[in-house]
């Protein structure tokens, strides 16, 4: 009995998140709420995947460790990474060598966004229609730091794969029946209430598999004015139209 209970408290403490130096306990403790649950599925294979050499140094050390890259944002530095050991999520992260973003702050901000837009789908029974993938942050392992990096980062996130259409596909979802009178209140209804500044642009809220429209990017929430008119431009003529009608 004695025997398993050391166990139990040795194999704790080797996958328990371990605060760097370079993080702050006040930086700590706002984003401790939105890591990663320690028993989560995914836990272990993100251990093994950023336990091995250094991964975010670069984007060549994400490519030698087999990450696929999804998407890079040459203004934010953030890129959008696929792995195959990581079937049905993706990572959001900056590498070491871009400097001068808040890792912690970018990564709350976009739970956060999550967490408002779930909720306003819920408490509107959107959930057929709409729907936001969970995020998730995840502290990376203290023993990985590199001495001589531009800026060391302490976070990546995890996000659930929400399997949007690419941009073609995407498009003619936006333009196909799929896009009626109530789906566009619904939409209206989200944007106005949440405060979803950039969810204006058709690449952050694709179709996805399931034929609902995901909010990939809530980074932005609770940004007023939201500027709607943009949403026209991925629209029928008619759709367009009918959207003015709404504000
Ligand atoms: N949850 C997700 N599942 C699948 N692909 C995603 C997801 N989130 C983002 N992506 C892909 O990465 C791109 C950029 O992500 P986004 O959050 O919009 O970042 P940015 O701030 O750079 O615009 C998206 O357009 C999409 O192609
Ligand atoms: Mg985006």
């Amino acid at each position: 009995m004695k025997f398993i209970l050391c166990l139990l408290v040795l194999t704790a403490s080797l996958t328990a998140y371990e605060r760097p130096p370079s993080v702050g306990e006040a930086q700590w403790d706002f984003t401790a709420p939105y890591f990663l649950p320690e028993n989560h599925s995914a836990k272990p294979i993100l251990d093994k995947l950023f336990s091995k050499d250094r991964p975010t140094a670069s984007i060549e050390a994400l490519y030698d460790a087999g990450f696929k890259k999804v998407s890079f944002n040459e203004k934010t530095g953030m890129y959008v990474m696929r792995h195959s050991k990581l079937k049905g999520y993706v990572i959001k992260l900056y590498t070491d060598d871009w400097a001068g973003v808040c890792d912690w702050c970018m990564w709350v901000k976009r739970a956060k966004g999550a967490q408002a837009i779930r909720q306003a789908i819920d408490a509107h029974g959107y959930q057929n229609s709409f729907d936001v993938p969970q995020k998730w942050v995840y502290p990376l392992p203290y023993s990985t730091y590199p001495s001589n990096a531009i800026q060391a980062k302490d976070f990546v996130m995890l996000v659930e794969d929400s399997e949007p259409y690419d941009f073609f596909h995407n498009s003619l979802m936006w333009h196909s029946k799929l896009v009626d009178q109530t789906k566009l209140q619904q939409f209206h209804t989200l944007l106005n209430e949440v405060g979803l500044y950039d969810s204006i642009y058709i690449d952050n809220v694709p179709f996805n598999k399931k034929g609902k429209i995901v909010f990939l990017d809530t980074e932005h929430y609770h940004e007023w004015p939201v500027p709607l008119q943009k949403v026209a431009n991925f629209l029928t003529k008619r759709m367009a139209a009918y959207w003015f009608t709404l504000f």
